[in-house]
């Protein structure tokens, strides 16, 4: 396995070996992706394999440019208004942290899409990602490059500490800005839906296109009838238990040993260590000292991945407020919970 910094001799070869089939892990402004040709079946595979993925869950379809989408879409099946409404989210919201699902062509093989008739496309806000996926097929399918089920990786490292020698390549841009994955919003049905709550916040879509619903995928039952494929209850945990709450329950909850404490602001850290005799030595973090959300959101992984190292038997966690986005930061949460 190589691990490179971003330089355009390193973007050119993780080029490369896309084009012969390969993996790489590359960098986005949302997490760290795992892609492969999205055109070749047999690499695919390999990305199903080295994320223990099960084969039901679909990929994310990165390009490089609009223009793909006559490729690797089929918008003749989209009606009028659905076809209005993808230009404008793509002219406002793309390059950025939005993954559309689009009626696909059958160049694109099934084992990217779970056998559904649909992928799922983004265009990432990236310049490494972009230059890479220009570069290689102009489609690269990448799910997060972690092991199936675990926290997502926002920094270069965290791959070699998970994935290490399973891929091909790490390309490594340092942290990622946006911290969560991107929204997944389907377009293709009579009401359009959000699938999963991320970088792009419902308010945002909502101002462009009118109200959208909200697919709860807390009502998702992983062994049948997944509304979204990959939608499943547990999922972004770390190893160690995590619960999750409110701030006035988390407020109630004793502080004893061998646990890891994470808070969404100061303010609400502080209000907790108030009614606390702190006897024990343990790590306590917060995601944003002033509570701004953004910056919650982009340090959310990294400080899990950093208490999943602390050997602590349990994470008690705190919500976010439920705007923008803090609905993915509880999304993230929740899942981590199950
Ligand atoms: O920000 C992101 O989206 C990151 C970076 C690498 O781009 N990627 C990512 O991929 O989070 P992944 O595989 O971890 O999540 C993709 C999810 C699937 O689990 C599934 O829920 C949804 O996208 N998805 C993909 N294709 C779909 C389809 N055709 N229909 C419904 N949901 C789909
Ligand atoms: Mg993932």
């Amino acid at each position: 396995m190589e691990f490179l910094p971003v330089t355009q001799e390193s973007i050119s070869r993780a080029a490369d070996i896309i084009r012969s089939g390969g993996i790489v892990a590359f960098p986005t402004e949302t997490v760290y992706g795992l892609g492969a040709d999205a055109y070749n079946a047999e690499a695919l595979v390999k990305v199903f394999e080295v994320k223990n993925r099960p084969y039901f869950d679909p990929l994310i379809i990165h390009i490089a440019a609009i223009e793909t989408l006559e490729t690797a879409a089929d918008l003749s099946l989209l009606n009028e208004e659905t076809r209005r409404k993808l230009f404008i989210l793509a002219e406002n919201l793309w390059p950025g942290p939005l993954s559309i699902i689009l009626p696909k062509k059958d160049k694109i093989p099934g084992i990217a899409t779970a056998g559904l008739r649909t992928a799922a496309f983004r265009f990432p806000d990236h310049e490494t990602a972009r230059d890479l996926i220009s570069l290689s097929s102009g489609a690269v399918a990448a799910p997060s490059a972690n092991p199936f089920g675990g926290l997502s990786p926002t920094r270069a490292e965290h791959i070699r500490d998970s994935l290490g020698d399973k891929v091909d390549m790490i390309l490594n841009g340092g942290a990622a800005r946006i911290g969560v994955e991107s929204t997944v919003l389907d377009i293709t049905g009579e009401n359009i839906k959000i699938l999963r709550y991320g970088g792009t916040p419902r308010e945002t879509i909502e101002s462009l296109i009118g109200p959208v619903f909200i697919e709860d995928s807390s009502e998702v039952d992983s062994d049948c009838g997944l509304v979204s494929p990959g939608q499943l209850k547990s999922h972004y945990a770390p190893r160690t238990p995590l619960s999750v709450f409110s701030i006035e329950n988390i407020n109630l909850l004793p502080c004893e040993k061998n646990t890891a404490w994470l808070f969404f602001d100061n303010f609400s850290r502080n209000v907790w260590l108030k009614g606390q005799g702190i006897k024990h030595d343990i790590p306590i973090k917060v995601l944003s000292a002033s509570g701004n959300i953004s910056e919650a959101a982009s340090r959310l992984f990294e400080t899990l991945h950093e208490l999943d190292k602390s050997n602590v038997c349990r994470i008690f966690a705190q919500f976010a407020p439920q705007e923008g986005l803090g609905a993915a930061i509880n999304d993230r949460l929740k899942k981590a919970a199950s």
